[in-house]
């Protein structure tokens, strides 16, 4: 969803906003959540992807069955690309 990115790209900007830090614990509770019930959240945590490639693999995980929102899958990839990004 567009106003997430935008809130996003608003708290890289200005880090400390209280919204900022609302939409990062939004996704890395997700990601707790949502991400290690068919394996460890390990299996993600020792990758390293770019935005782009979180996408396609979140977007992989949906079809095997991940129970996420589009407002969901960009929360999470985008934790998943600021805490786990291409090296
Ligand atoms: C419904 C079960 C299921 C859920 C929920 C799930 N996965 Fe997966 N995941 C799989 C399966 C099956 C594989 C192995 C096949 C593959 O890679 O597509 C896998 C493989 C992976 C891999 C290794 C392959 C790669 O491309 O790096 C990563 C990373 C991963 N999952 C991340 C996630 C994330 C992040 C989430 C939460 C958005 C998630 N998974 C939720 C089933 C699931």
């Amino acid at each position: 969803m567009a106003i997430y990115r935008i809130i996003l790209a608003f708290c890289f900007l200005f880090a400390g906003s209280a919204l900022c830090f609302g939409a990062a614990d939004e996704g890395e509770s997700l990601f707790k959540n949502k991400c290690g019930s068919c394996h460890s959240i390990n299996k993600s945590k020792s990758k390293a992807k770019s935005e782009k490639d979180w996408r396609s693999t979140v977007m992989r995980m949906v079809g095997h069955g991940a129970d996420l929102s589009r407002q969901e899958i960009d929360l999470v990839v985008s934790y998943l690309s600021q805490n786990y990004p291409a090296k």
